[in-house]
């Protein structure tokens, strides 16, 4: 069997080595689609419409300037301003306050779960196998929040299962603890497919359940790997290495502070190894602190 597009030059089994690296590991359709063919007859269609579409009209300076003091009263005979809303703002703050409220609904973490579960408002959901909920125990004094499950999480429904965990389970035991003694969860509880960076819509909407699960567990302290998990829970625009390294406060929904300390991600350490003793330096800061906490 040939293995290559003679006319294209391209080998196939380089081309599906280049798309598992890209982390696209399974095929959602029962049949093969030409997207390119799909793309040109997009195009196509898309470029007759404009042709038969009449322009619309120059927008006025008025449509495009605030006016000076907001007093002058629109005229009934003014056009209208051409630009339509962004297409996805109503339904994503729509999904987004729907996951407040049944965030709020929840007084167990065992009902968390089941609202998560049975919640359709983010996409993420139908592409990902298994909601990826938790692991270790709710009644440790520490919990850990990392950004979103991988391919590993996603087929074992359990968070940093895979590399990233093995390392987070080595930079637990230096201080003494594992997934008896502690409680680890992610912002985003579905994989984002091909592990692509979550959107800030769907990490709004799936923000209410990581924040509440966090008022249930109620830790001591919290520890935040990772840039995106620190800036979702701490409400900050800073870098993660402006970050880490330094208390800072996560403040539930029901205004409860609790201590946190942003690290770096186990998957960035994996990559960057000369950081590990950063995140080490970090996880000793949690460490003192957890002793002060307890005695
Ligand atoms: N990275 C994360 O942020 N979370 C996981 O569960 C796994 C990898």
């Amino acid at each position: 069997m040939t293995t290559s597009f003679p006319d294209a030059g391209i080998d196939l089994r380089e081309l599906l080595s280049f798309y598992a690296d890209a982390g696209v590991d399974e095929a959602l359709g029962e049949e093969p689609a030409d997207r390119f063919a799909e793309a040109a007859k997009a195009r196509a269609s898309a470029d007759a419409a404009a042709v038969e579409r009449p322009s619309p009209p120059a927008p006025t300076p008025r449509e495009n300037s605030q006016p000076a003091t907001g007093s002058v009263p629109p005229s009934p005979a003014a056009p209208r301003a051409t630009t339509p809303p962004p297409a996805m703002a109503v339904p994503d703050q729509a999904q987004a306050a729907a996951a407040r409220e049944l965030a709020r609904s929840v007084g167990t973490l065992e009902e968390l779960r089941a609202a998560m579960a049975s919640f359709d408002g983010c996409n993420l959901k139908f592409t990902a196998k298994n909601l990826v909920f938790a692991d270790g125990n709710p009644q440790a004094d520490l919990m850990l929040v990392g950004e979103a499950p991988g391919r590993d999480e996603d087929i074992q429904g359990l968070p940093f299962v895979g590399r990233s965990g093995k390392l987070l389970d080595r930079m637990l035991a230096a201080i003494g603890l594992d997934r008896n003694s502690a409680y680890i969860a992610n912002v985003i509880p579905w994989r984002p497919p091909g592990n692509r960076t979550p959107t800030p819509h769907e990490t709004e909407i799936c923000r209410p359940f990581i924040e509440r699960q966090i008022e249930l567990v109620n830790p001591k302290v919290l520890v935040n790997l990772g840039g995106p998990s620190a800036k979702t829970l701490l409400n900050t625009t800073e870098g993660i290495l402006r970050l880490r390294g330094n208390w800072r406060e996560h403040v539930t929904p029901s205004g409860m502070p609790i201590p946190a300390m942003p690290t770096l991600h186990p998957a960035y350490l994996l990559r960057t190894p000369a950081h590990k003793r950063l995140a080490w330096r970090d996880f000793l800061e949690v460490k003192t602190r957890l002793r002060s906490l307890q005695g």
